[in-house]
């Protein structure tokens, strides 16, 4: 089982963990962006701002989606890391960049199975600049940028526990 043939109601569930996924972002970017001192940083700390705001940007796009669907958007982010290292916040973020391209690849395939092309071109326009964050952040860090993270592999059950009922 692949987990590309998934319900409407799974679609909302997993749309949900992506949106509490934009939510982290936002906030670590809002954070990070102010707290990264010295010269050396002064770019990357303009760049993350930028990010908060596409980030919120995502956020609103994936909200949308999932009250199209019939789902209700869920209301809290992801725990976001705290550090006093530059590299270390740099590196957090490009960790969950790199789960969430791994997440929206899976999420683009699951969209076009079930027909829903709009969400299939919503989701791949935020992919682009999930892969425009990674590429800033590995700049900064002097690193090529890093394979996505697959998500672990679900067998459409196990993880969906309803906790953001359809409203239908
Ligand atoms: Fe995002
Ligand atoms: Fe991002």
């Amino acid at each position: 089982m692949t987990g590309l043939n998934i319900t409407r109601e799974q679609m909302i569930q997993l749309l949900n963990e992506d949106l509490a996924g934009e939510y982290q972002a936002i906030i670590a970017y809002t954070v990070y962006s102010q707290v990264l001192k010295g010269a050396a940083y002064t770019d990357i700390a303009r760049e993350l701002e930028a990010h908060a705001g596409e980030e919120l940007a995502h956020a609103i796009k994936i909200a949308k989606q999932i009250d199209y669907l019939g789902g209700m958007p869920c209301v809290t982010p992801k725990p976001v890391k705290t550090s006093n290292d530059p590299v270390e916040m740099l590196r957090a973020d490009l960790e969950n960049e790199r789960k969430t391209v791994g997440r929206y690849r899976e999420r683009i395939r699951q969209a076009e199975a079930m027909g829903e092309f709009a969400l299939s071109e919503t989701l791949r326009a935020i992919i682009l600049q999930e892969q425009d964050h990674e590429i800033d952040l590995s700049a900064a860090l002097d690193i090529n940028v890093p394979p996505a993270i697959k998500p672990a592999e679900h067998n459409g059950r196990s993880h969906l526990k309803g906790n953001h009922a359809s409203r239908r």
